[in-house]
């Protein structure tokens, strides 16, 4: 398969099986997606039914079982983890549904580590991570360590550090499922307006309807089948 070349990803005959004791368990079942540069997409479904495992493999963080994925002309399965780590540097952002923080950095140290691993300078890294803690409300968390911050404000921690390597695509799983309405609100506001100033493509898993009603496609993963809804 060739990448259509309007795609920014684009995905075919995705399959994903994991072992289970002697069996294997089917999560993606021929799953087909094209996604189109600015484009803001919507990915429900019920829990268990595949959303987490299906973002992880469009961002390049894992690999299917079958199935090609082709992200911005790179055809992903045919990459190594060293280069698909490159390309997601560049280009990605991922918010984790459970966070990935690390433990052992501040929120301040771990929004500037995306750019400290492009050899950005410590000051600058230093001066965007803070503006970045600042415009989701954590000005007064910068030294915190993950543990002494809340769920809310992990999450918060999480999406900053998705967005300061101005990323051409973000993938969030479950990004408001921690915020109470107003800060989620915020967080969505800043979401959207990274889409309208500088084109993002935004990929949301999400269970929250006001969130997925902002997107201009909406599908429904159902055991492992993709459909629009
Ligand atoms: N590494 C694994 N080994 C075995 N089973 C797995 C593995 N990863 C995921 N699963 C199973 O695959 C199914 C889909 O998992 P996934 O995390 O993608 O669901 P989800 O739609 O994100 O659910 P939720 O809304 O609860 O986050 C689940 O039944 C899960 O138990
Ligand atoms: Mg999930």
């Amino acid at each position: 398969m060739k990448m259509d070349a309007s795609a920014f990803l684009e995905v075919s005959h995705l399959n994903k099986q994991v072992p289970s004791g002697d069996s294997q368990i089917t999560i993606l079942k021929d799953v087909n997606l094209t996604i189109k540069n600015s484009e803001t997409v919507a990915i429900l479904g019920a829990s268990g039914s595949g959303k987490t495992t299906l973002l992880t493999l469009l961002a390049g963080l894992d690999l299917p079982t079958q199935g090609d994925i082709y992200f911005q002309q790179h055809h992903l399965n045919a990459l190594d983890e060293e280069q698909r780590a490159l390309i997601r540097g560049a280009s990605v952002g991922f918010i984790f549904q459970s966070f990935h923080l690390l433990p052992t950095l501040t929120a301040l140290e771990n929004v500037m580590l995306p750019l400290e691993i492009q050899y950005v300078s410590y000051e600058r890294c230093k001066k965007e991570a803070t503006e970045w803690l600042h415009r989701v409300g954590l000005s007064d968390r910068l030294n915190h360590y993950p543990s002494k911050l809340s769920g809310g404000e992990q999450q918060r921690v999480a999406i900053a550090r998705a967005f300061i390597n101005n990323p051409k695509i973000v993938f969030a799983d479950e990004m408001t499922g921690n915020l109470d309405t107003h800060t989620g609100h915020l967080i969505s506001d800043i979401l959207f307006s990274l889409n309208t100033l500088q084109a993002t493509t935004l990929v949301l898993v999400t269970h929250d309807e006001t969130l997925a009603s902002r997107c201009q496609r909406r599908l429904l993963l159902n055991e492992g089948v993709l459909q629009p809804c």
